[in-house]
């Protein structure tokens, strides 16, 4: 059996949440991410068969059965996942019933998986309704994206209309635009019913006032995204109080998305 904390998904899991920590993205325990793990290459670091506690999940994830994911720990740092990673990661099973998490490593010190399960156990089951190839859902609290939340209509055409004219390159990494929730509960199911549904239709989405959710097939696409969107919404926060002279225009924006051949909401653009 190979060491697990030598496994590529460790490894990413720790350069992840280091690289978002110093990003000044994830204070304290804030932020959580959850990846989909080939069960195969799990058991190249793991017996599976060991099951070291039963944690219930408080929903109905019957979709998921037999799904393998490595998640980060409610309460847990993203400053100290790289250096200790068996006592703020966590790898999980969905169990037969549906609604029980089996834990097949991490969560040493009796920690359990993050309090936003619902929305990422829920995003996933949505994304991969729509991309068999999803794996990734990561939740953050950007500071740009954050603050935009406080001086910027909360409305996903409008959200994603502003972000798209920041940076020349937006409506060409997120052509499906930004779902936008107002400010609700978080760690409820209410809250993952509600980000699963506008995962259906965007691979993100923005909790109004408290962060974001970004899923994608691979760490590096799903970080992708967010960066994108934190970094059009810091020059927004630049320049949103300066006049304003020059502008990315609609038309340039579908000659964009037409020239990159990336399939955008038209109906978020003003032609
Ligand atoms: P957890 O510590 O439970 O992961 O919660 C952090 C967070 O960001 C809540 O939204
Ligand atoms: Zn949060």
């Amino acid at each position: 059996m190979k060491n697990i904390l030598t496994s590529p998904f460790v490894e990413e899991m720790k350069k992840t949440t280091a690289n978002m920590y110093r990003l000044g993205w994830d204070e304290r325990n804030g932020g959580n991410i959850s990846y989909m793990l080939d069960e195969n290459e799990v058991a190249q670091y793991l017996d599976t068969g060991k099951v070291i506690r039963h944690i219930p999940i408080g929903f109905d994830a019957t979709a998921l059965i037999g799904k393998i994911f490595i998640v980060t720990g409610t309460g847990k740092y993203f400053k100290n996942v790289e250096s200790d990673p068996e006592n703020n990661l966590g790898i999980i099973r969905i169990a037969d019933d549906g609604t029980t998490a089996e834990l097949l490593w991490g969560y040493a010190d009796g920690g359990r998986f993050t309090s936003e399960l619902p929305a990422h156990l829920m995003s996933h089951i949505a994304r991969l309704s729509v991309d068999p190839e999803n794996r990734v859902v990561i939740h953050t609290h950007p500071t740009n994206t954050l603050a935009m939340n406080y001086v910027h209509e909360l409305d996903d055409k409008k959200f994603t209309h502003t972000l798209w004219g920041m940076c020349t390159e937006c409506i060409v990494v997120f052509p499906d635009g930004i779902g936008v929730l107002p400010w609700m509960l978080c760690g409820t199911n209410e809250i993952g019913e509600a980000t699963a549904n506008k995962m259906k239709e965007y691979r993100l989405v923005v909790w109004g006032m408290h962060g974001i959710y970004g899923s994608g097939k691979t760490m590096d696409e799903t970080f992708g995204l967010i960066e994108t969107v934190e970094k059009a919404a810091q020059i927004y926060m630049l320049t949103a109080h300066l006049p304003r002279i020059n502008t990315i225009k609609d038309s340039e924006m579908k000659q964009l998305a037409e020239f990159f051949k990336v399939d955008y909401r038209k109906d978020f653009l003003n032609l």
